[in-house]
């Protein structure tokens, strides 16, 4: 199977990255979201999509025309959909959303239409009931910003048709990911199973006092020659995230002392509006963060 027309359901901060890089690799691209106002705000980041791409990735005038050109953008589920060969789902990391996303979804659908999830916590045996097509569900997991953290991880669930399977791995390689076939359904994928334990690790270094988060980022990037440490990757992913994985693992364990520390980010960082890289300050000033000053590992 040929995949030519894609739709993006859910124009967020990562369904609007999705759509560029899947139609600057030369796919039809639909747009859906339920909000006008979303819409507008992912026009918008295309925009800025197109200058980082022709300053940052020698893309041609003519490309970036060509990629605007096969971009649509509608809230009409049935006209988004009714083409699709290739759905990719990134509407907000909510079961009944998602769940209601996927009702709708199976009854508007053609019978050929692969439906994936972007979903950062779900897995696809949670949704596969809902989408009345559990062999063409599965996983498409992308990391942000899609065009640098070029990964694509791949996870079916046991229903997931192995055909289908191999058609989204090929997908993935032609928007220029790197694919990542996930052998058996593991909540976190791969890279948050590393990624979630190195953050909890730093936070509670720098929470119970242990040592200053930029010696912490310091250790990590002299060791390991990593680009970032810990911090600089909280200020990437945004104070929101961490907060919401701080407050989950402590409402999981119960445990006040994690919770105090969720509130401790949400009073310091996300009421001061310091959200990271996205507001121009987390625990690091943007665009010249300190740590990539060459003075910063001396
Ligand atoms: N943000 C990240 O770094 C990141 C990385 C990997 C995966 N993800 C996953 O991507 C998904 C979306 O995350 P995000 O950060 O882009 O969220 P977001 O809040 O930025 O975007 C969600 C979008 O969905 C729209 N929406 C809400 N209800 C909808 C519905 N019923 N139908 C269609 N659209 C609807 C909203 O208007 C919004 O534009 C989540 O599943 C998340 O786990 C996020």
């Amino acid at each position: 199977m040929q995949i030519k027309n894609v739709t993006i359901i859910g124009a967020g901060v990562l369904g609007s990255q999705i759509a560029w890089q899947t139609a600057f690799k030369g796919f039809n691209v639909i747009v859906y979201d339920i909000s006008e106002e979303s819409l507008k705000k992912a026009k918008n980041f295309h925009r800025n999509f197109s200058e980082y791409f022709k300053l940052h990735k020698n893309a041609t005038s003519n490309e970036i025309e060509n990629t605007f050109s096969r971009l649509q953008y509608t809230t009409n589920l049935k006209e988004a959909i009714k083409d699709a060969d290739l759905i990719s789902e990134s509407v907000p990391e909510i079961f009944e959303i998602k769940r209601d996303t996927y009702q709708k979804l199976s009854n508007l659908a053609s019978e050929k239409t692969i439906f994936t999830t972007n979903s950062s916590t779900m897995l696809p045996s949670q949704l596969a009931d809902y989408t009345e097509r559990p062999e063409k569900f599965l996983a498409l997991h992308f990391a942000n910003p899609v065009w640098e953290a070029n990964i694509g991880e791949i996870m079916g669930h046991k229903k997931t048709s192995p055909e289908i399977f191999d058609i989204v791995v090929n997908f993935a390689r032609e928007i220029g990911m790197i694919p990542i076939p996930i052998k058996k359904e593991q909540s976190g994928y791969v890279l948050n199973s590393l990624l979630v334990p190195l953050l909890h690790a730093a936070e509670t270094l720098y929470f119970d006092g242990v040592a200053d988060y930029k010696d912490i980022d310091k250790t990590w990037m002299i060791s390991t020659g990593a680009k970032f440490g810990p911090f600089g990757i909280i200020d990437l992913i945004g104070m929101n995230t961490l907060y919401n994985i701080i407050k989950m693992r402590g409402e999981k364990l119960k445990d006040e002392k994690i919770l105090s520390r969720a509130e401790k980010i949400k009073k310091n960082f996300i009421d001061k509006n310091k959200l990271g890289v996205s507001t121009g300050e987390g625990f690091y000033k943007y665009p010249n963060p300190e740590y990539q000053n060459p003075e910063f590992l001396k």
